[in-house]
Formats: C-alpha cells, structure tokens, sequence
C-alpha cells in the first residue's frame, strides 16, 4: 500500500536515490534540497508502506494563476499500476485548491511512456522546444486547465 507525504528533510534524500534510477541527467541534490525552502514548490512522495521505501514522487511549482509540474517519477518496480496517474491527480488536486488554471509541462520528445501518461491524464500537445534539451533533444510543451479534473 501507498501513503503520500510531503517532501521534507526526513525524505529528500531518499527522493534523490529515487530521481538517480529514474533519469539520466538526475536534478543534483541541493537542487532538491533548495526545493525544501521554495515557497512557490509543493512537492508529494508515495511511500510503500509495507517495504518502506520511496516509490514515487512528483513536484509542481506554482505561480499567480498558472503551474508547471517540474517532474513525476515512479520506480521502475511499481510502475503500470496507476502510481503516476495518482501522483499527478494529487499534484492537479494542490493545484486547484491553490487558484491554478492552467498546468504546464515538458517532456522529452523520446519519453513515449511519459507523453502518454499525461495524454491518457488529459493533458495537450501545446507545443514544441527545438532542441531544448543539452541542445540536442526536442522538448513537447503540454498543458491543462484545473476545470478538466474530473474529480
Ligand atoms: C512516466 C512514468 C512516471 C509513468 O508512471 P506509471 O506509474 O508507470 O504510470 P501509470 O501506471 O499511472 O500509467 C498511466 C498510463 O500511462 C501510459 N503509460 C505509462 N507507462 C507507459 C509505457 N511504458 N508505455 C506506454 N504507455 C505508458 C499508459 O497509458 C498507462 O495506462 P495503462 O497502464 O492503463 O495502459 C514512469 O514511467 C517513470 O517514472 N518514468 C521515468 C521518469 C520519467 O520519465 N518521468 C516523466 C518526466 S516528464
């Protein structure tokens, strides 16, 4: 079973080794360290409880009416059950409940499994970075508003 937690000083670490196997150009730790103290940030890990580890996390940063979610991670064992669908409906839930219309992201051209995640969420193609990643790879922009969660 999961239980959601904030980030915090008990759990960045943790949150980092979790960011290391999930990306290949992982956020350093003071980058999630600097995110304990970033009052615009909200932060939400899923724990399982039985194991006690750290299986997913997923972050957003608000500003004035509109937020980007910075990044959704699930480990690679608990992935296809729902725990990245679950993280982002929490993330959108914060959202909503702080005034955000509209949610923004990016995500690489390449990550087939993320671009349909957030497509299967309700999330649009809303545009395109050429090259913004290391120059090289091309970045889809997407986006929601908050009045399409259905729940
Ligand atoms: C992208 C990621 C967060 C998905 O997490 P997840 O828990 O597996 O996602 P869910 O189980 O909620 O999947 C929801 C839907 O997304 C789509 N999806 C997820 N992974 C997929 C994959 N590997 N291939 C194709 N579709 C996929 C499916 O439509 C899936 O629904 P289904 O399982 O009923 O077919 C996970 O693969 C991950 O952590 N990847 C590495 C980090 C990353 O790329 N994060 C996104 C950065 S923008």
């Amino acid at each position: 079973m999961i239980k959601f937690e904030m980030l915090s000083a008990d759990n960045v670490r943790e949150v980092w080794e979790l960011e290391k196997r999930c990306f290949d150009d992982p956020w350093t730790y003071n980058m999630f360290e600097s995110e304990l103290d970033n009052r615009i940030s909200v932060y939400i890990v899923g724990r399982d409880i039985d194991s006690g580890a750290v299986a997913a996390y997923g972050g957003v940063w608000m500003m004035y009416d509109s937020a980007d979610i910075t990044n959704v991670a699930v480990a690679p064992e608990y992935r296809r059950g729902g725990l990245g669908s679950e993280i982002l409906r929490l993330l959108m839930k914060v959202c909503a409940e702080h005034g955000i219309k509209a949610v923004n992201l990016e995500v690489k051209a390449s990550n087939s499994a993320a671009l349909a995640l957030y497509e299967k969420f309700g999330f649009v193609r809303c545009g395109l970075r050429k090259k913004y990643y290391h120059n090289t790879e091309d970045a889809v922009l997407m986006c929601m508003e908050t009045s399409e969660i259905s729940d």
